[in-house]
């Protein structure tokens, strides 16, 4: 998953792509390059291994001259990050040049029909062979740049976006997609277009915006309007759609990180996430008798879909990595409030294990970034089923977004930090709001629970703001931690999944092994590896549990395990057990996950700076995976 970014234009290109790798670094960071056309036909390569800083350096006092270039930041898949491997690479006759975000399967096969033909390769990428393909197309056909990436995308296998340059066709840039994402802005009157894997560099020159869908190249001439063909040759009319990507959350509003600034954004942006989605009602929008002034939830999706989602006789989640935990509150919270059975699946299992979908099972796919090629995938295999498939999706205009049959953004605004945060309290608040509105239509909600909820959840924001007041106590914690090699994150009900979640933050930025366990599993094998030696953060703040719990505690505190536990305010009875606790605001059960979840993002923000990692952009991470 890759970051590709692309300019033909009247403006010097060199700063608008370096300025396009940085909005974009997220999605890879082993290495980066640029390619550059200038006036006089030139074809410039930089290319570096590291970060885009690397490349900036690399390019210092060279000939950056052109409005014509494409550029990529890596993550690597076939071949070691290097500067050989990296973007963009070149045909053998230096013409043509290309950058890849995807992968292509069939490389080996072509590679070998290729050398064979006198190719001779620098690289062990599979990118390389395509661009070579390029050139034996258009050699062998005497054909527009185009026409060549055409028929020689006819013979790739795989997924790709791609930008192709040629310096003897200077006016011309091509792209084409599959799978993984690619968007193509559009500026006044044709003067300039812009493309990249995301609106997110292109957003601060235009709003005309062309995501490429599947099988689609677009050839992007100077001047001249936007074609998009079908790899299959029929021309297709290119969709505009008017994109406001709010420039403010693309940078770090003065944290030190991404990732602390959008733990700080959650109050802020769950409001906007449940903003005209709870309205006070006097009449039920489920039964639509008048009641006395009360809260009510609004979903239009579901209120358009009711009866695709009422009729369903079951409902399958799928999703990947922290959106699959929120899925795992997901079921606990569509089962407790409609009554209808959850399964949950990782998309990348669910894809290929030949599962049962009947027409009547309505399929969930939970998504951040929208371009998970996983979920993508499992929403086809759903779709060719016949299931009904409702998305959960912050990205706007995202792949999984345009390929569901309806859904809800969870609008938290761009998440940069590669570690989820308030992706995950945004899925997990849609997911709630999803199954009030629903378990409404269904009639099998409690009216006083569902008041109950519903205003507590208005009161959510506000209790995160004071577990966020806790940073520097938490901060203070987490230098206990920093050379733990091992943790055991544990917690019931609605707090297991958090339990996950707050692991699998602790793993992705700290590097430091941690599971996430049922605290009553304990028991059955885990309890051994309890010592001295063992940090153990214990969810406790879930009433509805709450002396099972403290039971499972004791069994840790017996065997002698540095205990951290999230406690309720106030709760004395934990006060007397442990050394170390943070308190938070009490909350309903359901809602537990949208509190318990916040110390833990923090302590394994702080950890992780203490060990001095790279907290945005961790090792071998992307923000998106789009391959498989
Ligand atoms: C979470 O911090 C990770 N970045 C990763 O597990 C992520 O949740 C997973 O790749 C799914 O991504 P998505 O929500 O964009 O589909």
């Amino acid at each position: 998953m890759c970051g590709i970014v692309g300019y033909i234009g009247y403006r010097d290109a060199y700063p608008i792509l370096i300025k396009g790798l940085h909005r974009l670094e997220y999605r890879g960071y082993d290495s980066a390059g640029c390619a550059l056309i200038s006036q006089n036909n030139q074809l410039s390569i930089y290319k570096a291994k590291g970060k885009v800083a690397d490349l900036e350096a690399e390019t210092e006092g060279q000939d950056i001259s052109g409005t014509l270039g494409i550029a990529h930041t890596r993550w690597a898949t076939h071949g070691a990050p290097s500067a050989v491997n990296a973007h963009p690479h070149v045909s053998m006759n230096g013409n043509i040049t290309l950058v890849h975000n995807g992968i292509i399967e069939n490389y080996a096969t072509l590679r070998q029909q290729l050398e064979k033909r006198g190719y001779e390769f620098k690289s062990q990428t599979d990118t390389e062979v395509l661009v070579q393909l390029i050139d034996f197309q258009k050699n062998l056909r005497q054909c527009s740049l185009d026409e060549a990436v055409r028929y020689s995308l006819k013979l790739a296998i795989g997924a790709y976006a791609i930008a192709v340059i040629d310096r003897n066709a200077p006016d011309r840039l091509v792209a084409a997609r599959k799978a993984s994402p690619l968007a193509i802005g559009i500026g006044e009157e044709n003067s300039e277009f812009f493309l990249a894997s995301d609106a997110s560099p292109i957003a601060e020159y235009t709003k005309q915006i062309v995501y490429l869908n599947d099988d689609e190249i677009a050839v992007i001439e100077r001047g001249q309007d936007l074609q998009v063909k079908k790899i299959s040759g029929q021309l297709t009319e290119p969709v505009v759609k008017e994109v406001d990507v709010d420039l403010s959350m693309l940078d770090k509003g003065g944290f030190p990180h991404f990732m602390l600034k959008e733990i700080f954004d959650q109050p802020q942006v769950l409001r906007d996430c449940m903003r005209g989605r709870i309205v006070n009602n006097i009449y039920s929008s489920a039964t639509g008798q008048a009641h006395e002034a009360s809260l009510d939830v609004v979903l239009s999706a579901v209120k358009e879909h009711r009866r695709e989602l009422l009729s369903a006789r079951r409902f399958i989640i799928v999703s990947c990595g922290t959106s699959w935990h929120a899925a795992l509150i997901g079921k606990q919270l569509i089962e407790h409030f409609c009554r209808i059975p959850v399964e949950v699946a990782y998309a990348s299992e669910f894809r290929y294990s030949d599962p049962v979908i009947c027409s009547d099972d309505v399929v969930m796919a939970i998504s951040q970034s929208g371009e998970t090629a996983d979920t993508l995938a499992a929403i086809q295999l759903a779709k060719q089923q016949g299931a009904f498939v409702y998305g959960v999706v912050n990205a706007v205009g995202s792949s999984i977004a345009r390929n569901t049959d309806t859904g809800t953004y969870i609008h938290v605004g761009p998440e940069i930090g590669v570690a989820s945060t308030k992706a995950f309290t945004g899925q997990v608040t849609v997911l709630t709001l999803f199954a009030l509105a629903l378990g409404q239509y269904k009639g099998t909600v409690d009216q006083q629970e569902y008041q109950e909820v519903v205003q507590e959840l208005t009161n959510i924001p506000e209790k995160i703001e004071l577990v966020l007041k806790q940073n520097d106590k938490i901060k203070e914690l987490a230098q206990k931690f920093v050379d733990s090699r091992n943790f055991l994150y544990l917690g019931r009900g609605f707090n297991y999944p958090v339990a996950l979640e707050g692991a699998l933050k602790l793993k992705e930025i700290s590097y430091i092994h941690a599971e996430g366990y049922p605290a009553a599993e304990m028991k059955h094998g885990p309890i051994a590896l309890i010592d001295e030696n063992m940090p153990v953060v214990f969810l406790t703040n879930h009433h509805r549990r709450y002396q099972k719990v403290i039971s499972n505690l004791q069994e840790v505190i017996s065997r002698h395990g540095s205990i951290l536990a999230i406690i309720n305010e106030g709760d004395n009875q934990v006060k007397g057990m442990v050394k170390d606790y943070i308190e938070v605001p009490q909350t309903l059960s359901c809602l537990t996950p949208l509190i318990s979840v916040i110390p833990l993002q923090i302590l394994s923000y702080h950890v992780a700076v203490a060990r001095g990692l790279n907290v945005d952009q961790p090792r071998n991470l992307a923000k998106s995976v789009t391959v498989e």
